[in-house]
């Protein structure tokens, strides 16, 4: 096992480090550098086919689930299909309004997830074309599927799923530039600069990588908090509550995400002198907002880390410590700003001498109900 881990303390912190040869590996062959388009080889779609869709139904469980919230807002962005996001558990047993005018896609690493199945073989039932996200080969979500994208995270081990997520996330932005080419939804322009920023996501995430010593003395200032809230806007809120599960899952501690307009509707009277908030702020059009709402939680007492974009706002007025991605699409932002929060998770639980690997009561792949 310890050769496994090839020189690191566990897989979790291996498989963090391994995110941006997986994301290179998910990547490779599916886009043409001179054309700057997408092309899913694997993909048998007519463009009558695709024209026919009224809509997209995400269906997964867990870290798959929050991958698939990012898949909404850039699918709905590019393509201006409506998309749900279902938890496979709930979506199984209601009757979900899905028919042959719906591409249901359901996410799963191991691709054995009791639920997502079911929801795929009902999916299937009720008339939907399903295109699966997985990560195994052979597994049977990957059999049963009608289309199947594989993401090539490689075999992941540590629990808390990290490499999965992020190359889930990069399918759904592969996947939607590519039905935005296909149905002349944006520019052209605009469908090459959001590749372009894709492309250069694994050399950023090496760059956060190397600079992590500070998350490190963060996750010692938490390791004692009850509860840590995690607060965002958009594209932010959405990575913020896979931020919230991972700390939960491995550290124990308490912890919610919240939209941050939300905060007034309840959360705030959570908030106490030197309660721990994390504030997401990447999102260029709502970042007056966000500062708004940290003014707000700063004012109750609360001690806040600011995780921006570099060279966007000047965090540091507003904040008690700062954390910076480095600078990038801010339609993009998600697949760098879940790496200081993957670290956090990670250096919390190690401070709290939790088992990193295997947490308590959890488990890699839920093939029972
Ligand atoms: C379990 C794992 C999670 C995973 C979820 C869905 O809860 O601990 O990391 O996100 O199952 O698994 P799947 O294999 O379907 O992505």
């Amino acid at each position: 096992e310890q050769a496994e881990k090839n020189g690191y303390d566990h897989f979790m912190l291996k498989e963090i480090h391994e995110q941006p040869a997986a994301l290179l590996k998910t990547m490779t062959g599916r886009f043409n550098k001179e054309s700057m388009t997408v092309d899913f080889e694997e993909l048998q779609w007519s463009d009558e086919f695709i024209a026919q869709w009224n809509k997209i139904t995400i269906v997964a469980c867990g870290t798959a689930y929050h991958a698939g919230l990012i898949g909404k807002h850039v699918i709905e962005e590019l393509t201006r299909i409506p998309v749900d996001v279902e938890v496979a558990s709930e979506f199984r047993y209601r009757r979900p309004i899905v028919n042959e005018k719906t591409l249901v896609i359901v996410v799963s690493q191991s691709g054995e997830t009791a639920d997502t199945l079911a929801a795929l073989r009902q999916s299937q039932h009720l008339g939907a074309n399903v295109l699966a996200i997985t990560n195994v080969v052979g597994s049977s979500i990957a059999r049963e599927a009608d289309e199947v994208i594989l993401t090539m995270a490689g075999p992941e081990i540590a629990v808390a799923s990290t490499k999965a997520y992020t190359t889930q996330v990069l399918t759904f932005y592969l996947l939607g530039i590519y039905l935005a080419q296909r149905k002349h939804t944006v520019s052209e322009d605009y469908s090459r600069q959001l590749l372009q920023s894709v492309i250069e996501i694994p050399s950023k995430i090496e760059e956060i990588l190397e600079h992590s010593k500070g998350i490190r003395w963060y996750s010692e200032s938490i390791k004692d908090a009850t509860s840590v809230f995690f607060i965002g806007r958009g594209l932010d809120h959405a990575v913020s509550l896979e931020g919230s599960l991972k700390l939960k899952e491995i550290s124990y501690i308490h912890s919610e995400a919240y939209a941050a307009g939300e905060l007034k509707h309840g959360t705030l009277a959570l908030v106490e002198e030197g309660t721990p908030i994390i504030a997401l702020i990447t999102q260029d059009e709502i970042s007056e907002k966000m500062l708004g709402n940290i003014q707000e939680v700063k004012a109750r007492g609360a001690q806040v880390l600011g995780v921006a974009t570099e060279g966007n706002v000047n965090i540091w007025e507003y904040v008690d410590q700062s954390c910076y991605i480095p600078c990038t699409h801010s339609a993009v932002t998600p697949l760098l700003t879940v790496i200081p929060l993957q670290l956090i998770s990670y250096y919390t639980s190690l401070a709290l001498g939790n088992d990193v690997d295997k947490p308590r009561n959890l488990a890699k792949s839920v093939t029972v109900e």
